[in-house]
C-alpha cells in the first residue's frame, strides 16, 4: 500500500499525532537513523504485522558516535528514506533535528549500559551504548508506542534495550526482526555505502566466519573461535576486532564447555569501515 507518511520534526507534533492514532489502535516505532535499506524496510514490515500505525523514527544520534567516528559524513538521505516509507504504507516518520532532540545541548542525564555495555562493541565504542539507550528512551517517551522493533544485525544493542525495558519497567514490547543479507551473505548495513567494490568483496569473511562457526558447532567453543577466525587469515583487506561467542541469555562469554544455543559476534574493519555481524549457533 502506498501512503504518505505524515513527516514531522517536532515533539510536540508526533505526540500530536500518535495521541490521536493511539484511538484506532496499537503504535509501533521502527527507531532508526535513516539511510533506509531493505533490513530497515523488514522492520517495518513486521511493524505494520503488529500495529495499526506505524512510526518510523530517522534520527542520526550525536550521543552514540565517538569523536573519531563517522557522524558527519554518515549517510542522510530523508527524501529518498520517506520515499521507500511511503511505498511500504508507513503512517508517521519522525525526523528531528539534533536541536529538537537535544535543546540544551548533548543531555547531561544518560541511561548507562552496565557491564555488558562495555563489552564488545562497547570496548572499541565507549559510552556508544549509553548514547544508544539514552536516545532510545527519549524516542519511547516522545512516541510511547506500544510495540518497537529492532534488527538481530545489532545484536548487543537489541540485547541492552530488552534488559532496559526490563530493569525499568517499561511497558513497551520488543519485537526482533532477523538479519537481511544480500545474495552472497553481506548482511545489510548503512555503513556499506562506504565499501568499494574490494572490500565488499572482502566484507564477505564476516558472513563467512559466521558459516565456518555454525559448521564447527560439534568442536566446543574454542573449536568453533578457531573456525571462524582461519576465515579472516586469508583476507588481507579485512582486519578482525573480535570474535566471541557469548550466552545469548547473559550477553557474556561462554567457556570452552559450554553446551546449547550460542551467539557468535563479530566485529571487522574493512578499509575504514567498522563493520559488525553475528549468527545464533547451537552448540552439541
Ligand atoms: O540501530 C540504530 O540505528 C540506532 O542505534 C538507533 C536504535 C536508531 C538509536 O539511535
Amino acid at each position: 500500500m502506498s501512503t504518505t507518511p505524515v513527516v514531522v520534526h517536532t515533539i510536540a507534533e508526533i505526540r500530536g499525532h500518535v495521541a490521536s492514532a493511539r484511538r484506532t489502535g496499537h503504535v509501533a516505532v521502527v527507531p532508526t537513523m535513516g539511510a533506509l535499506h531493505d533490513g530497515h524496510l523488514a522492520l517495518v514490515d513486521r511493524a505494520l504485522e503488529v500495529a495499526e500505525t506505524v512510526v518510523v523514527t530517522i534520527f542520526v544520534n550525536p550521543l552514540q558516535f565517538g569523536a573519531n567516528e563517522d557522524l558527519d559524513r554518515y549517510p542522510r538521505t530523508l527524501e529518498a528514506d520517506v520515499e521507500k516509507l511511503a511505498a511500504k504504507g508507513v503512517h508517521l516518520v519522525f525526523a528531528p533535528s539534533v536541536d529538537a532532540m537535544y535543546p540544551d545541548g548533548p543531555s547531561q542525564t544518560r541511561v548507562t549500559a552496565g557491564q555488558v555495555g562495555g563489552l564488545y562493541e562497547g570496548k572499541t565504542r565507549p559510552k556508544h551504548f549509553d548514547g544508544m539507550l539514552t536516545v532510545v528512551t527519549k524516542l519511547f517517551n516522545i512516541v510511547t508506542p506500544d510495540i518497537a522493533v529492532f534488527g538481530q544485525k545489532d545484536a548487543q544493542q537489541v540485547f541492552l534495550v530488552r534488559r532496559m525495558v526490563k530493569d525499568l519497567d517499561l511497558p513497551i514490547e520488543i519485537e526482533v526482526v532477523e538479519t537481511v543479507r544480500e545474495n552472497e551473505g553481506l548482511a545489510l548495513s548503512s555503513r556499506n555505502v562506504y565499501l568499494t567494490p574490494e572490500e565488499r568483496r572482502a566484507a564477505l569473511a564476516l558472513s563467512v566466519s559466521l558459516e565456518a562457526a555454525s559448521s564447527a558447532a560439534d568442536r566446543g567453543v574454542d573449536g568453533v573461535v578457531r573456525a571462524a577466525q582461519a576465515v579472516f587469515a586469508e583476507e588481507p583487506l579485512v582486519t578482525l576486532d573480535y570474535l566471541v561467542v557469548v550466552d545469548p541469555e547473559t550477553f557474556l562469554p561462554v567457556d570452552d564447555g559450554y553446551r546449547g544455543p550460542a551467539t557468535v559476534l563479530v566485529a571487522a574493519r574493512v578499509g575504514s569501515t567498522r563493520l559488525i555481524d553475528n549468527d545464533t549457533i547451537h552448540l552439541y
